[in-house]
């Protein structure tokens, strides 16, 4: 395994940002993880792991730590009975290529998370989702070096802590884990409604009563395409900030005022309001600040048209952060990890 130096961190962000890392490795193996951390650790550096890229922001003066670049690989059945097969997947692997694999193996349980960038390894982190299903409900566990007590271990779904976009990878553990491969329970039955309204509304509309494994992906992949600008053309990190969970209480106003404001009532006195929403609402949509464009078809993502730097994406951040708070008394949050 070879440290490289002063490696620019903006070809490795699909947000286009970010100075030199000072170490960089290519993380191939379990053995490579080692290795990696022993060197951090003996020239007492920080270090960071780095996936796809497209869940994190890197700031100008780059990364004075050693950058571990994910790219373990591994696609493997290692349990099965009738109802279901467990895969345990490398933490480099693409995600979407995952998806599309255990949907050719006629598997269910993550085919409407199609067209999510990133890796394998990177999901459970912020426990990614999209159109009703999350990680959280097919990861049985998830193999990590644990750099506390320098072995490698397995956490069960329930270890890891998962909750709307958060686990204790970056929360209560962040920094204490390496993760290397994560083993997905995927179900043999077809697809079943009731599915998330926008994908409702979707086969409504093109008139879709069958629902295959194939047809779920699909559509997702098209609602994905009109509403989610393609990073590989327009810089961006996916919805910049989660959406915002808030008591019931803290509605009164707001409904009040705007008597069709989306909710989804999470059934224990909390309401998932959408923060495209109230940016939107806060007259943001379509907006350039700072260099920063708020995406038109859904302002919770925000892409990187002409920054001249993490300072803008702050600028326009804090902008918009403020004045949700000013017109919702709403405070949102954003969702990409900062490679600090
Ligand atoms: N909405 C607006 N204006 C906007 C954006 C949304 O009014 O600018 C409304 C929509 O009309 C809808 C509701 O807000 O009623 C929810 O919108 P949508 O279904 O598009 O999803 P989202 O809540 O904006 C979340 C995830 C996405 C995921 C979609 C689909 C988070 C932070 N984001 O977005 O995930 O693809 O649901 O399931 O939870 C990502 O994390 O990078 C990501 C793209």
């Amino acid at each position: 395994m070879d440290i490289h130096a002063d490696i620019p961190l903006k070809n490795f962000t699909t947000f286009k940002l970010g100075g030199p890392a000072k170490a960089f490795a290519e993380i191939h193996s379990a053995q490579d993880v080692v290795q990696a951390y022993q060197y951090a650790k003996a020239n007492q550096l920080p270090f960071f792991v780095l996936g796809g890229g497209s869940n994190v922001i890197a700031h100008d003066e780059g990364y004075t730590g050693l950058i571990m670049h994910m790219r373990i690989a591994g696609f493997e059945v290692v349990a099965d009975d009738s109802f279901s097969t467990t895969i345990k997947i490398g933490a480099g692997e693409a995600w979407d290529s995952v998806v599309q694999r255990a949907i050719q193996m006629r598997l269910a349980g993550i085919e409407a998370m199609s067209g999510i960038p990133g890796t394998a390894g990177a999901a459970p982190v912020q426990n990614v989702g999209a159109y009703g299903q999350e990680i959280a409900d097919t990861l049985q566990s998830v193999d990590a070096y644990d750099t506390q007590t320098e072995t490698f271990v397995t956490l069960t779904s329930e270890q890891c802590g998962f909750s709307y976009r958060n686990s204790i990878f970056r929360s209560s553990d962040m920094g204490r884990y390496i993760i290397i491969s994560i083993s997905l329970r995927l179900s043999k039955s077809a697809p079943q409604p009731p599915f998330y309204d926008s994908l409702q509304k979707y086969f409504d509309d093109h008139k879709i009563t069958i629902y295959t494994l194939e047809i779920v992906r699909n559509a997702v992949l098209d609602i994905r395409t009109s509403k989610l600008p393609d990073p590989k053309i327009l810089p961006n990190a996916g919805s910049f900030f989660k959406n915002a969970i808030v008591e019931d209480w803290q509605l009164t106003d707001i409904r009040a005022q705007y008597p069709n404001l989306p909710l989804f009532d999470m059934g224990d006195g909390h309401f998932k309001v959408p923060t495209g929403w109230l940016i939107e609402q806060a007259g943001f949509k379509g907006k350039l600040l700072h260099g920063i464009r708020v995406n038109d078809k859904n302002s919770l993502v925000l892409i990187n048209e002409a920054a001249t730097g993490y300072g803008d994406l702050a600028a326009a951040r804090d902008e918009i952060i403020g004045a949700v708070r000013d017109t919702f008394r709403i405070q949102i949050e954003q969702e990409p990890l900062e490679i600090s």
